[in-house]
C-alpha cells in the first residue's frame, strides 16, 4: 500500500490562524518608502514558499504546551505572540540565504518566479538579501529578551560557514560523506534546528525538551537538504519550481554523486568525473540515470530516511496532540515531496 500523500495545509491546521498572523508581520515589517525598494519587497511578498521553518518553530511551540519540567517548575504553555514574531523573523532569514542562494548559484527560477538575480542582477540582489536579513533582525529586536537575537545571530554565522565551506569545496569530486553532511548540517540544518527551539524555549519548556526539539530540527533539516539534493538532479523543474540541475553543473558535491564516486567500478567512476568536470546543461538527464540504476539515488534517500527517522525519535517524550503529529508528518513529508 503506498504511504498516504502528505499535504501541507492539512499539516498546517493546528497553526492556520497564527500563520496568517506570520505572514500579516513580515508584509508589515517589508515596506519601504522608497519606490524602486518597494517594488522588490512586493516581488518578495508575492513569493510564497512552504513556510516549512515558521511552522516548525509555531508547531514545537504548541507540541510542548503542559509539558512538566524534568525539575519541577511551572508546565510550558503554548504559542503566544512572540512566537509570531520570531517565525517571521525565521522565514525573512531563509527568505535571505534564497535570493543570495539564486546569485551563487546563478538560478533563474524561484517560487515559480523569475529569480531576483535574474531580474534585477546580482547587485541588487545581493542588497535585497542584506536588506532581508536586515529586517529579520531589526523585528527580533523587538521583543524583550535578547536570547532569541542571540540564537538567530548564532545561526546565520553557523549557515554562512556553511556557504561558504560549499564555495570552497566546489569542484572537489573527492569530498567525503562526513563533509558533505557537516556543510548541510550547518547551510540548511542549523536554521531548522533553531526554529525549533525558538519554539519551544519561548513556550516555556526546559532544556531537555528544547534540546530534544532542536535535534528533531536538525535531523530533519539534514533530511530535507539530502532529499533537495537528490532532487537537484531527479526531480522535475516543473513541480520544484526552482531551477535544477546547478549542483552538477557548478561542481557541488551532493550524496548520490558521492556514493557513486566512492562505489561504482573504477571505469565508471572515471566516466562520472570526466562528466562532472565538463558538466553541461543537458547532462543531467544522463547522470540522473547512472545514479539511479547503479542505486545511488536509493542509497542517498536511505540515508535520508535514518535522519527522519532519529527526528521522529525525538518526540517521544510528547503528549499526543495535533501539532506533534504534524511534526510527525512534516517530517515523513520531507522523503515524499516533490517541491
Ligand atoms: C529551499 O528551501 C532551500 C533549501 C534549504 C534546500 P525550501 O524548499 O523550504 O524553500 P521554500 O521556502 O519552500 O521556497
Ligand atoms: C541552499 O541549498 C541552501 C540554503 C541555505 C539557501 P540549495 O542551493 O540546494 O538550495 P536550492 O536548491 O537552490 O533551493
Ligand atoms: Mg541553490
Ligand atoms: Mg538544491
Amino acid at each position: 500500500m503506498n504511504p498516504a500523500v502528505l499535504q501541507l495545509p492539512d499539516l498546517y491546521r493546528p497553526i492556520e490562524a497564527d500563520l496568517a498572523r506570520v505572514v500579516a508581520i513580515m508584509d508589515q515589517e517589508l515596506q519601504s518608502e522608497l519606490p524602486f525598494v518597494a517594488q522588490l519587497c512586493e516581488r518578495v511578498r508575492g513569493y510564497r514558499g512552504k513556510m516549512l521553518r515558521p511552522a516548525l518553530l509555531l508547531l514545537s511551540g504548541q507540541s510542548v504546551a503542559g509539558v512538566q519540567s524534568v525539575l519541577g517548575g511551572p508546565a510550558a504553555g503554548g504559542v503566544t505572540s512572540e512566537h509570531h514574531t520570531l517565525a517571521a523573523v525565521v522565514e525573512l532569514v531563509h527568505l535571505a540565504t534564497l535570493v543570495h542562494d539564486d546569485v551563487l548559484d546563478q538560478a533563474e527560477e524561484r517560487r515559480r518566479q523569475a529569480t531576483i538575480s535574474s531580474t534585477n542582477g546580482n547587485e541588487a540582489a545581493v542588497m535585497l538579501g542584506d536588506y532581508l536579513i536586515s529586517h529579520a533582525f531589526h523585528l527580533c529586536s523587538s521583543l524583550d529578551s535578547q536570547s532569541a537575537s542571540r540564537l538567530v545571530g548564532h545561526t546565520t554565522n553557523v549557515v554562512c560557514e556553511g556557504e561558504l565551506m560549499q564555495i570552497h569545496s566546489r569542484g572537489h569530486f573527492k569530498l567525503s560523506e562526513p563533509d558533505y553532511i557537516e556543510i548541510i548540517r550547518r547551510k540548511t540544518a542549523a536554521l531548522t534546528a533553531a526554529c525549533c527551539r525558538l519554539g519551544a524555549t519561548h513556550a516555556g519548556a526546559d532544556e531537555t525538551l528544547a534540546s530534544r526539539l532542536e535535534v528533531f530540527g536538525e535531523s530533519a533539516g539534514i533530511a530535507f537538504q539530502i532529499v533537495d539534493d537528490i532532487l537537484d538532479v531527479v526531480g522535475e523543474q516543473k513541480k520544484m519550481g526552482k531551477t535544477l540541475g546547478r549542483d552538477l553543473e557548478l561542481g557541488k558535491m551532493t550524496l548520490p554523486v558521492i556514493h557513486y564516486l566512492r562505489e561504482a567500478p573504477t571505469d565508471k567512476q572515471e566516466a562520472m568525473l570526466k562528466k562532472l568536470a565538463s558538466a553541461e546543461h543537458d547532462d543531467r538527464a544522463h547522470v540522473a540515470q547512472q545514479l539511479t540504476e547503479f542505486g545511488s539515488v536509493a542509497y542517498a534517500t536511505s540515508v535520508a530516511e535514518q535522519h527522519v527517522s532519529r527526528a521522529i525519535s525525538m518526540l517521544e517524550g510528547l503528549p499526543e496532540s495535533a501539532s506533534r503529529s504534524s511534526l510527525l508528518s512534516m517530517a515523513e513529508f520531507i522523503i515524499q515531496r516533490e517541491n
